[in-house]
C-alpha cells in the first residue's frame, strides 16, 4: 500500500476511488462528493461523453484497445481540472502504467474499494457497461482480481472492503482514512447498500 504517496500535483484535492467492477466506486464516489460538497466525476462517463456513445458500443464497434486509449485521454483531462473532485476510475484503467503515474501524481488520496467476487457479481448485474463480464463473469472477475490486485495494491493509499457496509459507512471510513473534512451538503443515501451504476 502506497500510504506515503507524494501528493503534490496541481489538483491537490483529488480523491480517487479504484477497484474492480462492482466494488462501488461510482455509488460511493457520488455520496462522498456530496458529503464533501465536491464535484463527482467518473472515467467511464467521461469517455462516453467524449465518444458520444456507450462504453459497450465502443467495445463492440471499435474494440478494447480504442476504449483504453479513450480512457487514458479522459483521465488526462480529468486530472487536468484545477478544482477539487472525487474521481471514480473504471476498474481496468490502472493496467496502464502511465494512467497509474498520472493518478499517483494528482491524487490526494487513492482508495481501493474491494469486495469478495460473489458480492461483485451480485452488483455488476446492474451495470450494462461491462462487456468483459458477458461470458463468464465469475471466471473473468477472478482473473481480473489476480492480474490487477498487485496494481491496486501498489497504487492505493488505502484499501477498504465494502462488503455489507452501507454507503454512508463507506463514506465515513474514507473520510477518516483520508483525513477529509465534511462539506456543507447533506448525505441522502444513508440507508442504501453499496451498489453500482
Ligand atoms: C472495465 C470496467 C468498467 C468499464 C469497462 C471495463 C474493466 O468500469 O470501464 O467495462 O476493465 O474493469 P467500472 O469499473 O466502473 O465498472
Amino acid at each position: 500500500m502506497n500510504s506515503d504517496a507524494a501528493i503534490t500535483g496541481e489538483s491537490a484535492n483529488m480523491i480517487v476511488l479504484i477497484g474492480l467492477m462492482g466494488s462501488g466506486k461510482t455509488t460511493v464516489g457520488r455520496a462522498l462528493a456530496k458529503r464533501l460538497n465536491l464535484v463527482f466525476r467518473d472515467s467511464d462517463e467521461a469517455v462516453e461523453k467524449t465518444a458520444k456513445t456507450s462504453v459497450r458500443e465502443i467495445f463492440e464497434n471499435q474494440g478494447e484497445d480504442i476504449f483504453r486509449k479513450l480512457e487514458s485521454e479522459a483521465l488526462v483531462d480529468l486530472c487536468d481540472t484545477k478544482s477539487s473532485i472525487v474521481l471514480a476510475v473504471a476498474g481496468g484503467a490502472i493496467i496502464s502504467q502511465s494512467n497509474r503515474d498520472l493518478l499517483q501524481k494528482n491524487a490526494q488520496c487513492i482508495v481501493w474499494l474491494d469486495a469478495p467476487t460473489p458480492t461483485l457479481i451480485s452488483r455488476t448485474g446492474r451495470g450494462k457497461h461491462r462487456p468483459l463480464l458477458d461470458g463468464d463473469p465469475v471466471g473473468s472477475l477472478n482473473k481480473m482480481r489476480l492480474d490487477r490486485e498487485p496494481l491496486y495494491q501498489q497504487l492505493a493509499t488505502h484499501r477498504l472492503v465494502t462488503q455489507s457496509l452501507a454507503i454512508d459507512e463507506v463514506v465515513e471510513r474514507i473520510m477518516s482514512l483520508c483525513s477529509l473534512e465534511t462539506g456543507t451538503a447533506p448525505l441522502t443515501e444513508s440507508s442504501e447498500n453499496v451498489a453500482t451504476r
